[in-house]
């Protein structure tokens, strides 16, 4: 069924410029905030079945928003009351960042896709730790932290620097964080860290109380996803790992913009990438969080049974509008009900 956003406001606001919805959106939203406890008795989820345990967090649902919405952590009172287990912010650097030069947001309507070559713009840690130590939503807020994107090649040790900054600076005001090691936009994001050695400096040259997940790209193959396994294997204090998009285009997408391609198309790599670390890596320490193209419960669904213990969507935000949150709930409480499962966790990896 069409929803009232689809057929009336959508239109309207793609009539503007993406970007500058974008925006706008995030503005009202922050503005907005005062209805976030009123949003939240709506939206909530009601069935306890959909409720996890990840890293140590407590989340009333495994759907999250994904990095990139919220970049600098303007509106996450209202945008948690929309009915999200957890809400990620950035990513964050550790400067201000202008990102790339515009435009640099492009929408897909055909195929329910964005493409997305923002580099990594934001208003810098110490102003966005500001904003956290403001926040009054209990959701649980994911702080995704990356390289200052200055548009130069940088030495190691200044990339490397960089993360560690972000990461003391954001540390507290953080229930879990990420780094984003794999922006497919910016020349040194895409496979800095694809060498063991790089991820092992940072690594180590991180102090982190909190649940650490590394965001990584689809790997080439199954020896780059062992190599990079086994580069995280000594340190304790991974969480786990969450997928980022691929640079360049999917199958089925032609296109001459630069930039990834998130969406409907962005699904199947994602896919592929979660059953793949699933089977790979260590259950016992490790858990996924997945993203890619989830606009229905069925779409959540399948990525929990590859092996995602949470699962984020953004781009059905922009096309189905807030109440994508609340449809994805009541279908997986339906899934649930039809496979006689107890509770979500107990799909998680059945089927990689
Ligand atoms: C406009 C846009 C900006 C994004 N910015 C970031 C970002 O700053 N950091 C990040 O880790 N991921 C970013 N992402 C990736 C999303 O977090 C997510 O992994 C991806 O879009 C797949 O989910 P989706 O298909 O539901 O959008 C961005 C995605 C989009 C569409």
């Amino acid at each position: 069924m069409v929803s009232s956003y689809e057929r009336i406001v959508r239109p309207a606001l793609f009539r503007a410029d993406p970007e500058w919805i974008h925006d706008r959106s995030i503005r009202f939203a922050q503005r907005a905030g005062f209805l976030a406890p009123l949003l939240d008795r709506v939206f909530r989820p009601a069935d306890e079945r959909l409720a996890v345990d990840v890293a140590g967090l407590r989340m009333r649902s495994p759907i999250g928003l994904a990095a990139g919405y919220d970049k600098n952590a303007r509106a996450v009172d209202l945008l948690a009351a929309l009915g999200f287990g957890h809400v990620e912010v950035g990513s964050i650097s550790a400067d201000h960042s202008d990102g790339n030069p515009r435009p640099r947001l492009f929408r897909l309507p055909a195929q329910d896709a964005i493409i997305v070559y923002y580099g990594l713009p934001n208003d810098g840690a110490d102003r966005v730790a500001e904003r956290l130590a403001a926040r009054r939503t209990r959701v649980p807020v994911g702080v995704n932290v990356v390289n200052t994107n200055r548009r130069t090649e940088e030495p190691e040790d200044v990339i490397i620097a960089d993360y560690v900054r972000s990461v003391r600076t954001l540390h507290d005001h953080a229930d879990y964080l990420v780094l984003n090691l794999s922006c497919p936009n910016t020349s040194d994001g895409r496979g800095f860290f694809h060498e063991p050695r790089r991820l092992k400096l940072l690594l180590e040259g991180l102090t982190v109380a909190k649940p650490l997940f590394l965001k990584v790209a689809p790997f080439a193959g199954t020896p780059e996803l062992d190599a990079f396994l086994e580069a995280v294997d000594g340190f304790g204090h991974v969480s786990g790992f969450s997928i980022n998009l691929p640079a360049g285009k999917p199958e089925g997408v032609v296109s001459d913009l630069p930039g990834a391609v998130s969406g409907r198309p962005a699904a199947k790599r994602a896919d592929e990438t979660i059953r793949l670390l699933y089977q790979r890596m260590d259950r016992s320490r490790f858990t996924i969080i997945g993203s890619g193209g989830v606009f229905t419960a069925a779409d959540a669904y399948r990525k929990f049974r590859l092996g995602a213990s949470l699962v984020q969507l953004f781009t059905s935000l922009v096309y189905r509008g807030p109440g994508v949150v609340r449809s994805v709930h009541d279908g997986l409480a339906a899934l649930l009900e039809r496979d006689g499962v107890r509770r979500i966790a107990d799909v998680v990896g059945v089927g990689a």
